[in-house]
């Protein structure tokens, strides 16, 4: 089958690999239809991660299952179905309790696991012809009649849509209230789209990108061009001087001044300063425990320093980590079957499998236009 492989740094190539196969008879196969490019695998891409070269890349799949192990029991041949990019077992004490992301099966010795994934198991990616879906009756969604039109809404439901969901729900966001976003990538568009969905009252998303904010403005939310480094100032000045209800990092560790140089704990200061006393925060942008490649002595250890005391003293609280897909994938489903969610909006580029190096390079450069990319494998 042809694979979308890594290199190294800034190097991927789509090239033939053994096929995927079933290799426990609770796995199903699944052809791959449409698998998007996400900015966590540019940390990786970067290699900033220890990301092994030779592996496949893609977290965000959907496709038909095409092979069925002998213990599968809901999934059928043919199903159309959209995985979570968190691999999960369903019966451990975290998939117990909805904390999909934590699966304490999946990935032995760690909490977590995912495709294609730096330190979240051996498991191939997706973006190839084939994926091998472990554990399927608990992972695949099975998409309603109208998945083959609306493909390019569905396939958002393996990670940013939730994701961004997520992001909301740890920040703690209610109808009524005020939301800042850092972040206008995928993740964060997402986030935002979430607070319209449940009802903010205002959303305001700070970027430097021109186009990532024009789609911001273009769902309801209000555009903060941190481009002079304003953003914080722009903010305060949106909420009367008390910084909004509820702050989401949609950044990560690789977070940028204005100027274009990494200043790891910028985002997480500026959430500090820019939401009100007793607000929450949802971080769902990547942090790494260690981060070699960093030029900032602490980020090289997984640190940074952060305004506790402005954190404390304001009686904020925080909350982090991947996103528990399946916690929310099924109810997302709906709004998009039911006409009322369309995260497609977000997509500027939608190559094929051969591509894949193209779209790498310019997603990965944030240029113009490039907003977030879908491949076809089978195109
Ligand atoms: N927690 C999870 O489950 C989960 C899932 C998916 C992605 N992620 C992570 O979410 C993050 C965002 O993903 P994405 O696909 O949107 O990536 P992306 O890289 O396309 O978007 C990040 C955006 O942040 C902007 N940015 C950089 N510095 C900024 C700053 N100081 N203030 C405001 N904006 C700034 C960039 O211009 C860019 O538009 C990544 O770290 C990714 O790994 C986490
Ligand atoms: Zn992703
Ligand atoms: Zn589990």
């Amino acid at each position: 089958m042809k694979a979308v492989v890594y290199k190294g740094p800034r190097d991927v190539v789509v090239k033939n690999v053994p096929d995927a196969k079933i290799e426990k008879a609770t796995d199903v196969l699944v052809r791959i239809t449409t698998t998007n490019i996400c900015g966590s695998d540019l940390h990786m891409y970067e290699g900033r991660t220890d990301m092994e070269p030779g592996r496949i890349f893609g977290h965000e799949n959907l496709g038909t299952v095409v092979e069925i192990g002998s213990a599968v029991d809901r999934v059928k041949l043919g199903d159309r179905v959209c995985m979570p990019f968190n691999i999960a077992c369903g019966f451990c004490e975290n998939c117990e309790r909805g904390l999909t992301g934590f699966c304490l099966i999946a990935n032995p010795g760690n909490a977590g696991a995912a495709y294609g994934f730096a330190g979240m198991g051996p498991y191939s990616g997706g973006q190839a012809e084939l994926l091998r879906v472990p554990y399927a009756d608990f992972n695949c969604l099975v998409l309603p009649p109208d998945a083959e039109e609306k493909e390019n809404d569905y396939v958002m439901l393996s990670d940013i849509f939730p994701t961004g969901y997520h992001a909301t729900e740890l920040a703690g966001v209610q109808a009524g209230d005020s939301v800042v976003i850092y972040g206008a990538g995928p993740v964060g568009l997402m986030a935002a789209y979430s607070s319209i969905i449940k009802g903010a009252s205002k959303v305001m998303v700070v970027d430097m990108h021109k186009d990532r904010l024009a789609l911001a403005e273009k769902i309801g939310a209000i555009a903060v061009d941190d481009s002079d480094g304003s953003g914080v100032e722009q903010v305060m000045a949106l909420t009367a001087g008390q910084g909004a209800d509820r702050g989401c990092e949609c950044v990560g560790y690789q977070c940028c001044d204005h100027k274009g140089h990494e200043v790891p704990n910028l985002t997480m200061n500026n959430l500090v300063k820019t939401v009100r006393p007793t607000g929450g925060i949802g971080v769902v942008g990547v942090f790494v425990p260690e981060d070699p490649h960093a030029k900032d002595k602490l980020a090289k250890h997984g640190q940074i320093a952060f305004d506790f005391g402005q954190f404390w003293i304001k009686g904020q609280h925080i909350g982090t980590g991947q996103a528990n897909v399946k916690a929310y994938n099924r109810k997302l489903c709906k709004l998009i079957a039911e006409g009322k969610a369309k995260p497609s909006f977000i997509i500027s580029h939608e190559l094929s499998l051969d591509r894949a190096a193209e779209g790498y390079e310019n997603f990965d450069a944030r240029k113009d236009g490039w907003t977030k990319v879908i491949l076809k494998p089978g195109q």
